[in-house]
């Protein structure tokens, strides 16, 4: 492996000043000369990330064979989870798709739609007794099958902006999304253990950039980035890989219009009547478009290239340690740029962002403004 890693470094060393090469023979003298530093730094950065990618591409795109392999997703029933669960199917791994009702509409389609292979269990992430039983089930259903990995990816999304978020939301979306990961985790790792296998965690762009307006749910999912981090180190003495998925925005209920307006309803309902004062209701009502505009305005209903990556993240002999599953390139560039700002300038482009939606600001700061 080591060998691999070190040929891919060097083919693309060898691109890189290639390129240089033939990049100084055609330019003009004075404008390489005039573009020096910044010319370098700029033309190796572009050319190191493409010959990077191609030289991983074919140098380490070895897979495993998944014929014998046994994959738990959890929060199978929908979106993501469902999508994901029959696209590991049909690649030929055996499926352990969970679900919080294993009698709901979608556990009944991946048992119509899906192989023989796949087979639907109960499970709830919040619950330790759920999990234990999900965990007892599928080592006695393995039938010769090696397990192989765990798909964390059951999640909710609660709460808004942090005045109209409770506690109770924080610690909802701290019980799902970052302590359900860890209980499944920690059921399985004997499992792991025995095959030095895999864990997928489900993270977000709202774990990986500061995401203004859904404070609870990026707080889970800065959690989850941070302990996948910190998981791989402890896990690398096992053999066992770990890796995140941060998918930007795709249409599923959780990202639909009605469940974000449904989220905001709810959290206004919660919030006391000084807070209310503070925003007022013509507040809530631009916030709620303003909302849901933003969220569907961006959304993809293409959930490939989500499978794509978590199926790359348990079938590739080399995984990366993070994905950033996107279908759109430009919105992808501007949040990579972003991230780089220091927290001031990231304050003004979100400024910036609220202003060309047409954010609406609470009421107290308008009069505070007149
Ligand atoms: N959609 C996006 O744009 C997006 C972007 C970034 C990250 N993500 C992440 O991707 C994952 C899937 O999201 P999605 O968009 O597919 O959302 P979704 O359509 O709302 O589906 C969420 C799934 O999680 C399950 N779930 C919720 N609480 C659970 C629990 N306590 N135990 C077990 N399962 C539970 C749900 O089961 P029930 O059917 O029983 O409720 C459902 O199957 C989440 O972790 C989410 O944070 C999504």
């Amino acid at each position: 492996m080591i060998g691999k890693y070190i040929l891919a470094g060097f083919t693309h060393f060898l691109f890189i000043a290639l390129c240089l090469k033939i990049l100084a023979f055609f330019s003009p003298f004075v404008l390489i000369s005039y573009y020096y530093f910044l010319g370098n730094v700029l033309v190796c950065a572009v050319i190191a990330k493409l010959t990077f990618g191609v030289s991983k591409h074919y140098l380490l795109s070895e897979r495993i064979n998944p014929e014998n392999k046994a994959v738990l997703i959890t929060g199978a029933a929908r979106g993501i989870g469902n999508f994901v669960a029959k696209h590991l199917d049909s690649k030929g791994f055996h499926v352990f798709a969970s679900c919080r009702d294993a009698h709901s509409p979608g556990a009944d389609d991946l048992r119509k739609s899906c192989s023989k292979r796949l087979r639907v269990l109960e499970l709830d992430v919040r619950s330790d007794e759920s999990v234990k039983r999900a965990a007892e089930y599928v080592r006695d259903n393995l039938g010769g099958c090696e397990f192989w990995a765990v798909v964390n990816n059951a999640g909710i999304h609660q709460g808004a902006i942090i005045d109209l978020s409770s506690i109770e939301d924080f610690k909802d979306s701290m019980d799902v999304n970052l302590f359900g990961a860890i209980r499944v985790i920690k059921a399985f790792l004997p499992l792991l253990k025995q095959s030095r296998g895999r864990v997928v965690n489900m993270s977000s762009l709202g774990g990986r950039f500061p995401v203004p307006v859904c404070g609870p749910y990026a707080t889970s999912k800065w959690a989850v980035e941070g302990f996948s981090k910190y998981l791989a180190l402890d896990l690398d003495v096992w053999g066992i890989r770990v890796a995140t998925i941060a998918p930007e925005m795709f249409q599923t209920d959780m990202t639909s219009g009605e469940s974000i307006l449904g989220v905001i309803e709810q959290s206004w309902k919660g919030v006391d009547e000084e807070v209310r004062k503070d925003y007022g209701d013509e507040f809530l009502q631009g916030f709620k478009t303003c909302c849901s505009k933003a969220m569907t305005s961006v959304s993809t209903p293409r959930l490939d290239s989500i499978a794509e990556d978590v199926e790359s993240a348990i079938a590739l002999v080399h995984p990366d340690a993070g994905y950033q599953s996107s279908r759109n390139s430009p919105l992808k560039f501007l949040l990579n740029l972003f991230v780089a700002y220091p927290t001031k300038l990231q304050i003004i482009a979100v400024r910036a962002y609220y202003f060309l939606l047409g954010m609406p600001k609470p009421q107290r700061v308008l009069k505070e403004i007149n």
